[in-house]
């Protein structure tokens, strides 16, 4: 494998992306990397999928506005509350609410209430990462106020112009809003999260160097990217052809981990669940390249078949208990460790801060 500088240019990340034969090598500098820099330590992070009801229409996404057979739903803040509880209890440093996007008076400052309250059960000790889309900056610094402090706002794609090919051309799917939010989640002091999907339609190897050049170059504390998995009722779903195969996708998006991780060390990067549906050991060999953050999925197992964002979202129905011996036995057996009881902060934030 050729040499690796941290400072790696565009056509050096390009032939690390294309290294098809060696990936192994990659992968095992990218663990180098890792724990240098920040440990082997594997943050877990409780995913609930609080909502699948959303005002957007992105044309890959299984709970778009007008999927008429997504079945729409929203836990209660009762619930929400219970769950995290349950997230503080068994010790995970913070738990994530992901959901549809809404911008509605009522959502604002409900969501603002399920943070309080999850703030006054957990004696104040519980991290909370927010995952729901577009928002002023106004309502960013309402949910800040109210207790989050990480935001994850994937820009998808950095290249404007396949961005606008992966959504409607109207105002509420503009590539510059999505910049701008991201700039105000920093404003407002969030650790800002983004990432992508790959192996999209249209989507080229350069997009996807554009892409590392992007998350390094926008100052981003955490990522998570993930496979572009196609489902049945979008109109994305024309492209299947034309598609990466499954498992080209996955040795891409792993690829992309390490390479990323190359390019900044001290990055917070989720090994996520997109990379499980095609590989029942995605995620372990997500941390394999790099990764260091795993979100164990703690959604009402009754709501978590509804929140299909694509085909073949696995939705196992274990007990958060049972998830933990799981994967506290494969996170070892990766040569790392569970931090628990830490929020385990991006290294990156700190030293954004310095
Ligand atoms: N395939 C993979 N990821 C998807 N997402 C939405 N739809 C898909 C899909 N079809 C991802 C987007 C979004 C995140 C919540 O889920 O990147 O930001």
């Amino acid at each position: 494998m050729q040499k690796i500088r941290k400072s790696m240019n565009k056509k050096e990340i390009l032939d690390l992306l294309n290294c098809k034969n060696e990936p192994e090598a990659l992968y095992a500098k990218a663990r180098e990397v890792r724990n240098s820099t920040i440990g082997n330590y594997v943050y877990l992070r409780g995913l609930i999928e609080i909502s699948d009801i959303c005002r957007k229409d992105c044309y890959y996404c299984g709970i778009r506005r007008s999927n008429t057979k997504a079945e729409r739903y929203t836990v209660s803040k009762e619930d929400i509350v219970a769950i995290a509880v349950t997230a503080w209890e068994k010790e995970f440093g913070s738990v994530v609410l992901q959901g549809g996007e809404r911008n509605d008076d009522e959502y604002v400052t409900w969501i603002e209430d399920v943070l309080r309250s999850i703030k006054e059960a957990t004696r104040n000790e519980l991290g909370i990462t927010l995952s729901l889309g577009e928002q002023t900056e106004d309502t960013y610094k309402r949910w800040f106020d109210a207790g989050a402090h990480r935001y994850l706002l994937r820009i998808e794609t950095s290249n404007e112009t396949l961005y606008n090919r992966l959504h409607p051309n109207d105002n509420v799917h503009s590539f510059a809003t999505r910049l701008e939010a991201l700039h105000n989640l920093q404003k407002v002091g969030y650790q800002t999260g983004s990432g992508v999907m790959i192996g999209l339609p249209f989507q080229t190897l350069d997009n996807l160097a554009d892409d590392l050049l992007f998350l390094r170059s926008s100052d981003i504390d955490m990522v998570g990217m993930g496979p572009y998995l196609e489902h049945e009722d979008t109109p994305l779903y024309v492209c299947r052809n034309e598609l990466l195969s499954l498992s080209e996708r996955l040795q891409l998006s792993l690829r992309m981990i390490a390479v990323l991780r190359l390019l900044v060390p001290d990055l917070n990067i989720a090994s996520t669940t997109a990379l499980q549906s095609i590989d029942p050991q995605g995620r372990e060999k997500g941390l394999l390249a790099g990764a260091n953050v795993i979100m164990p999925n703690m959604t009402p197992v009754n709501d978590r078949r509804k929140y299909r964002l694509y085909q073949n979202k696995p939705f196992s129905e274990e007990s958060t208990d049972k998830q933990i011996g799981i994967l506290s036995k494969n996170i070892t057996d990766c040569g790392c460790r569970i931090a628990l009881n830490q929020w385990g902060d991006p290294q990156h934030f700190k030293n954004r801060r310095k």
